[in-house]
């Protein structure tokens, strides 16, 4: 038997989405972090990936005056960290300074890496589309980095990195291959 859901609440046809921590800096050169559940690889040659921001968020702003963003991808060790990052703003507070989060030069790009993250996406936005109440920032990755120890060769070893999902803001790990 199938039952009628609210319209908002079909927008995740599995159980979960993939979390990660989105940072940019603007031209105040004071670097942000922002979690995002709206994060998609979409093209493999270019290498692009999106990302949905809401455009009262203090990070959309950053993302539009430079440009660039880096995609970091938390273990649930950062589950409290990486919940911050989602409910608090920039505007507010230095995130990097409350969660301790340490912010290590891109290869690249302005944006620092978050050193704890397992891996890291670079990005230069080449499009951007206002999608109902979000952004889509589309962004072509022009380096990529992660920690060693998680990978085996170039692919990442899930049940080492243990990534977040979420669904309702609950946080899951991937635990079983
Ligand atoms: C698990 C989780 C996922 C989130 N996903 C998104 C998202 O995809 N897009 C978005 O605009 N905000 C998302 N948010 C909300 C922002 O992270 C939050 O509003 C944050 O405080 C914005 O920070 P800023 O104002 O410093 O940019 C999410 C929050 C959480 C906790």
């Amino acid at each position: 038997m199938k039952i009628e859901l609210p319209k908002h609440r079909r927008l995740q046809p599995g159980p979960a989405s993939n979390v990660v921590m989105a940072t940019c800096v603007g031209r105040s050169g004071r670097p942000n972090i922002i979690t995002l559940g709206m994060y998609m690889p979409i093209s493999i040659d270019p290498p692009l990936v999106c990302i949905g921001v809401a455009p009262r968020r203090y990070s959309h702003a950053l993302i539009e005056e430079t440009g660039e963003f880096v995609v970091n991808t938390p273990s649930i060790d950062l589950e409290e960290q990486m919940h911050y990052c989602g409910v608090r703003s920039g505007r507010d507070v230095d995130k990097w300074a409350e969660t301790g989060l340490t912010p290590t030069p891109a290869l690249k790009v302005k944006p620092p890496l978050i050193e704890e993250c397992f891996s890291h996406l670079e990005c230069r936005v080449v499009q951007s589309h206002i999608c109902g109440d979000h952004t889509l920032f589309l962004g072509e990755v022009v380096a990529t980095s992660a920690n060693a120890e998680f990978m085996d060769g170039d692919v990442l070893d899930v049940l080492k990195a243990r990534p977040i999902v979420q669904k309702n803001h609950v946080y899951y790990s991937v635990c079983e291959k």
